[in-house]
């Protein structure tokens, strides 16, 4: 059910971190609709989208991974200290880089999005799982360079035993459990 009002008490960072293709955009993407939906202040920095604007000519290095990670960490650490709902969307393949963004912003939600290997090299929604395999892409995340998995993520999605809508309700609880939302419920 849908409240009939939503309150944010304070700004926080809703960070998704998962493998290419598990889903991450997508549950980003609902979320945020959702947010607006309810006249929530709300911004979604993509690690897509990023890399084509403030991130623009960094590649896939380790080196290049921490810098875009860090500069998605900043831009989250400024939205979010002035009362708004940062949702990050990226690989963000290292732990001691989220663990740091997660330091400096303290409103911090990790959702790791937990789904196999299998099934995102099944779903393959941009052909790169294809072309790494072929030895086209060097160090492309999961098959030929690491993926460090969150040791305390706030949420977990699996998105091939849950519906992306039960990923949302799961996050959204969460936020409203961690005191960043409230979530006002009119009987009818
Ligand atoms: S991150 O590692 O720095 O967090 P980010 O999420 O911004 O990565 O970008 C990942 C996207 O870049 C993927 O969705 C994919 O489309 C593309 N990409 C291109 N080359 C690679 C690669 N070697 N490893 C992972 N993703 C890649």
């Amino acid at each position: 059910m849908d409240p009939s009002q939503a309150h944010l008490l304070k700004g926080v960072t809703v960070w998704f971190t998962g493998l290419p293709s598990s889903g991450k955009s997508t549950l980003a993407r609902m979320l945020e609709r959702k947010l607006r939906k309810w006249n929530l202040k709300v911004e979604l920095l993509d690690g897509d989208v990023v890399r084509t604007h403030l991130s623009k000519g960094l590649g896939f290095s380790k080196e290049d991974r921490d810098i875009n990670i860090r500069r998605i960490g900043f831009v989250c650490h400024l939205l979010t200290r002035n009362g708004i709902i940062a949702i990050a969307s990226a690989i963000s393949p290292y732990r001691k880089i989220r663990d740091e963004v997660r330091q400096r912003i303290e409103n911090f939600i990790e959702v790791y999005v937990k789904t196999p290997l299998e099934e995102c090299e099944k779903r393959d929604v941009k052909g790169l799982y294809k072309k790494a395999r072929a030895g086209e892409i060097q160090g492309f995340t999961g098959v030929n360079d690491p993926y460090e998995e969150p040791l305390h993520p706030e949420v977990t999605c699996n998105t091939v035993s849950e519906t992306a809508e039960n990923c949302v309700e799961k996050i959204i609880q969460r936020i409203e459990k961690l005191g960043y939302l409230q979530l006002v419920k009119v009987k009818s």
